[in-house]
């Protein structure tokens, strides 16, 4: 019988909502974190005191010692990357050991997979098109969609469990790397065959080395939920990014709603009993595709310094634009949020007038209140705002909710409303302690 109910902390807009700082808060009132989505193309902040961590393979409640860890069969794993993290959190103390675990059945970013991502990138960047402009998705480079790809075309993947069988993997890899070196030359990549042989070795030993944490984690997640342990789902990257649900095909390969928990970690739906949306005060979006409130302005740029909103992975300046309800409403809703984390309010102090999106004007002259989850299509909408007046003060000393100016408690009070949803949390500033929690929030 189980006895829990897990608890899932997913992104509601086009990712870095803040998700790696709530996962760290939530991790003391549950024991097991899963990752179920993604790969090293997610980079999540948590900041304790004057120490700031960026977790991107492992889960962001790996600072708690006392809690297990899980990268579960949904993830894409760069073994050499997450070797690299996991000695750079032993190097600054943290315990990384039997509290890491990760599924022999995640698929593995090979060196080959980075070189396609590039190539095909550079190839689309270079093609034009009239109707929207650069065709390359503007992605991390981290070999995330020719994972997936390989994934989903069987034959020529390689899973975390294969690392573990060094004649299994070379023969693998021999027919693999016959394949890919004749791609690779297709897309104009200029390098030496890729050599089977010292591939295999070279990941056999990044094997080796990550054999005491590789398991079937299927068996332990059902285990861990009949042992009455409480698990957090943390999602990676975002809804909007969901590669069925998202702004397709400027978003990433995997499910990262909710919907793909289930699948990315083999537990059923019904264990899922609290999904927390995490959204930030205004919007961001790294990459290219569609944004109907970007903000191409000093409005934006303010917001981006003040958020200091450049990539944890790649360091590049995020787009910065007004809330977007319509584009969360959606999230929220495929995700099946029961409630939301509103995250970065204090980076709004100092903005006179604050807009929310509550609906789109199409093409046709027409409104609508659905997100339209398709690029093309999206492109033509334009956004339509209700404004609200803004506030002066600055609030990363606030302790509580009714503590804030009277701007800003409306401004959530309308968040609130529209989405029918409660705010749960409210962050306030970067630091673990800087979150506004309701009375009464588990
Ligand atoms: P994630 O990918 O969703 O985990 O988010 P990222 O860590 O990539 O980006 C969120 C950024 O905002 C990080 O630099 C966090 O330290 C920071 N952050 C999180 N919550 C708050 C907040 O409430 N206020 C401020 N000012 N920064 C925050
Ligand atoms: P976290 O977990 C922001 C974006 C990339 C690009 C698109 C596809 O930190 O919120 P990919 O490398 O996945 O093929 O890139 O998706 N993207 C993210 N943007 N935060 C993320 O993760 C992202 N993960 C992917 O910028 O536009
Ligand atoms: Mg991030």
């Amino acid at each position: 019988m189980q006895n829990s109910i897990a608890t899932a902390v997913v992104g509601l807009q086009w990712g870095d909502e803040g998700k790696g700082k709530i996962v760290d808060l939530l991790t003391s009132r549950h024991d097991v974190i899963v990752r179920y989505n993604g790969g090293a193309n997610a980079g999540h902040s948590v900041q304790v005191g004057a120490e700031r961590y960026a977790l991107h393979l492992v889960p962001s409640g790996i600072l708690h010692p006392d809690k297990s860890c899980v990268i579960g069969n949904g993830v894409v794993v760069d073994p050499e990357k997450l070797l690299q993290e996991i000695e750079g959190l032993r190097a600054r103390g943290v315990k990384v050991g039997s509290n890491l675990l990760v599924s022999d059945r995640a698929h593995v970013v090979m060196p080959y997979h980075k070189e396609q991502d590039a190539a095909l990138e550079d190839f689309m960047a270079g093609a034009t098109s009239d109707q929207s402009g650069s065709l390359a998705i503007g992605t991390t480079r981290r070999g995330i969609g020719p994972t997936y790809g390989d994934k989903v075309h069987r034959t020529t993947a390689i899973r975390v469990g294969d690392l573990l069988d060094a004649a299994y993997l070379r023969e693998r890899l021999r027919v693999i790397c016959s394949l890919r070196t004749r791609e690779l030359k297709a897309l104009g990549v200029q390098a030496p065959p890729l050599d089977p042989d010292a591939l295999a070795a070279r990941f056999a030993e990044a094997g080796e080395k990550l054999r005491p944490h590789i398991t079937d984690t299927v068996y332990g997640l059902h285990d861990a939920l009949k042992a009455g342990r409480r698990l957090l789902f943390e999602g990676a990257n975002a809804s909007l990014l969901d590669i069925d649900h998202g702004t397709y095909p400027y978003v990433t390969s995997s499910n990262c709603s909710t919907l793909g928990i289930p699948a990315g970690t083999g537990l059923p739906m019904r264990n899922i009993g609290r999904v927390l949306g995490i959204m930030k005060a205004y919007s961001t979006r790294v990459g290219g595709g569609p944004f109907p409130t970007e903000l191409l302005d000093a409005i934006g740029e303010g917001i981006r310094t003040r958020g200091r909103e450049f990539g944890t992975t790649t360091g590049r300046p995020r787009r910065v634009g007004w809330l977007d309800l319509v584009a969360v409403r959606y999230a929220s809703m495929i995700c099946g949020a029961t409630g939301i984390a509103c995250t970065l309010l204090d980076v709004l102090s100092g903005v006179d007038e604050l807009r929310i999106c509550t609906g789109y004007r199409l093409p046709d002259g027409r409104t609508t209140d659905r997100f339209i989850p398709d690029a093309h299509r999206l492109e033509g909408a334009a956004a339509v705002y209700e404004t609200l007046p803004g506030w002066r003060e600055p609030i990363r000393d606030a302790e509580d909710r009714e503590a804030l100016p009277d701007n800003a408690r409306r401004y959530l009070d309308r968040i609130e409303r529209i989405l029918g949803l409660p705010i749960e949390m409210v962050g306030v500033g970067p630091d673990r302690r800087q979150t506004l929690e309701a009375v009464g929030t588990a």
